[in-house]
C-alpha cells in the first residue's frame, strides 16, 4: 500500500505516511521538562512504526504558558533531554519533529500575572480573553524566539521543526481577518497579515540551513463568519511555498465539534466523517508543490489509501486514534486493516494527562 511507502522531505526520511500529529500530553513539569511517562509514550509510538512523530506543542518563551504540562524549548537546558528522546526514536528507525508554539489568548491557564500577546484588541472567541497588542518590536523579538527555538530543535536531533500556525493560536490570529485588527504592516491585507509568518520561516531558515525541513500546521478555514476563509488559506499556502516551507499540515479548529459538523459545508467544501478536512487539503495539494499532509478524523486505512491515490496528498496526521491504540500503525502494517477503535469523542483530555478514557480507563 502507498500508505506504508516511505516519504523523503529534504533531509528527513519517514518510513511511511502516518504522522502522529502534535499531541500535548500534559505530562511535562511546570518548567517544561519531560517526564519518564512521556518518554514511554514516544517509545511506544516509535516501536509501533509511526512514520513521523510530532511532539506536543513546545513553548518558545519561558513565560508563555497556554496549557499545563507542556514541553519547553525556550533555552538550551532542554537539549540533552531531547537528544535522549530523538536518539530513542532513531533507534527504532523512526523520525520525529518538534512542534513549536506561541499560544496567546486561546488559554484559560494561569492567565493572571503574565503578558499574553495578541495581534490586536479582539478577545478570543472561546476564552473571551483579550491580549496585549504586540508592538513591532515585540513581533521582532518573537520572530527571534521562534528562530532560536528551531535551532535548538535541530541541535537536539529532531528530524524537522513544525511551526504551529493553526487552531486560533497567535499565528492563526495574525492570519485571520477577524482577530487581526492592526493598521500597520502586520495587519490589513492578506500579505500584511502573513508577514509575521514569512519572517519566522526566513529567520528559522537562516539558523537551520537549506536542507533542514520546516513544517507548518495551518487552519484551512476559521469556520466562522468574518474569519479566515478557505480561499485565503489556499493563498497562504502558496505564500508559504514562496517563503520556503517544506511541509504543510492541513488542519482546522473543529475537532471537539466535529461530530456535530460532519456533512456540513463551508467555503464550498464538506466536513467529511473520514478526514474532516480532506476536500480542503486536496485542493491545497493541487495548488502547491510542497508535500501536504492532512489531519483530523482519520482512522480507516483503506480510505486513506484511496485518498492517496485520488489526490496529491502525501500523508495523514492522527492524534486521538493513537492515544487509543498506540500500536495502530504496526497493526495495519502487519495486515490487520480493521479501522481504529477511536470514537473521536474527544474525552482524551484529563487533568492527570491525556489518554483514552473510553478504552483504557487509567
Ligand atoms: C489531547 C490532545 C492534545 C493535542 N495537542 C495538540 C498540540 O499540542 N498541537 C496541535 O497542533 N494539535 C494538538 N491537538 C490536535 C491534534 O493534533 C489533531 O489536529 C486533532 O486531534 C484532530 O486529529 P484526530 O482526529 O486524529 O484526533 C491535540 C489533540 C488532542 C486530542
Amino acid at each position: 500500500m502507498k500508505l506504508f511507502q516511505p516519504v523523503t522531505i529534504k533531509s528527513m526520511v519517514c518510513k511511511n505516511r502516518i504522522l502522529r500529529s502534535a499531541t500535548w500530553e500534559a505530562l511535562s513539569d511546570h518548567d517544561g521538562y519531560m517526564s519518564e511517562k512521556q518518554f514511554a509514550i514516544y517509545r511506544e509510538l516509535a516501536k509501533n512504526k509511526v512514520g513521523l512523530i510530532c511532539t506536543g506543542y513546545a513553548r518558545i518563551c519561558r513565560d508563555e504558558y497556554p496549557n499545563a504540562g507542556m514541553m519547553g524549548i525556550y533555552d538550551d537546558s532542554f537539549i540533552p533531554q531531547y537528544k535522549r528522546l530523538t536518539d530513542m526514536v532513531h533507534e527504532y528507525g523512526g523520525a520525529i519533529m518538534m512542534q513549536i508554539a506561541y499560544g496567546g489568548t486561546k488559554t484559560t491557564y494561569k492567565t493572571e500575572g503574565r503578558i499574553i500577546f495578541a495581534p490586536g484588541n479582539i478577545p478570543e472567541r472561546s476564552t473571551n480573553l483579550s491580549g496585549v497588542p504586540m508592538t513591532v518590536s515585540d513581533i521582532q523579538d518573537l520572530v527571534g524566539q521562534y528562530a532560536d527555538a528551531a535551532e535548538r530543535v535541530k541541535r537536539s536531533g529532531f528530524d524537522a521543526v513544525e511551526i504551529h500556525g493553526g487552531h486560533s493560536y497567535l499565528l492563526n490570529q495574525f492570519l485571520s481577518p477577524y482577530y487581526n485588527d492592526r493598521d500597520d504592516e502586520y495587519g490589513g491585507s492578506l500579505e500584511n497579515r502573513y508577514r509575521i509568518v514569512d519572517e519566522i520561516i526566513k529567520a528559522i531558515r537562516e539558523k537551520v540551513g537549506n536542507e533542514y525541513p520546516i513544517a507548518i500546521k495551518i487552519t484551512c478555514s476559521d469556520f466562522f463568519e468574518n474569519g479566515l476563509s478557505f480561499r485565503e488559506s489556499l493563498a497562504i499556502c502558496q505564500m508559504l511555498e514562496r517563503s520556503g516551507i517544506d511541509l504543510i499540515e492541513v488542519s482546522g479548529n473543529i475537532h471537539g465539534k466535529a461530530q456535530k459538523m460532519i456533512g456540513q459545508e463551508f467555503d464550498g467544501h464538506t466536513i467529511r466523517k473520514d478526514g474532516y478536512f480532506y476536500e480542503y487539503a486536496r485542493e491545497i495539494a493541487d495548488a502547491v508543490k510542497v508535500p501536504v499532509y492532512v489531519t483530523g478524523g482519520f482512522g480507516n486505512p483503506e480510505i486513506m489509501e484511496t485518498y492517496l491515490h485520488e489526490s496529491a496528498i502525501e500523508g495523514f496526521g492522527i492524534s486521538r486514534a493513537l492515544l487509543c491504540e498506540p500500536d495502530l500503525a504496526d497493526r495495519w502494517i502487519s495486515g490487520d486493516m480493521i479501522p481504529a477503535k477511536c470514537l473521536h469523542c474527544s474525552q482524551c483530555r484529563t487533568p492527570e494527562g491525556n489518554y483514552c478514557t473510553v478504552f483504557h480507563g487509567k
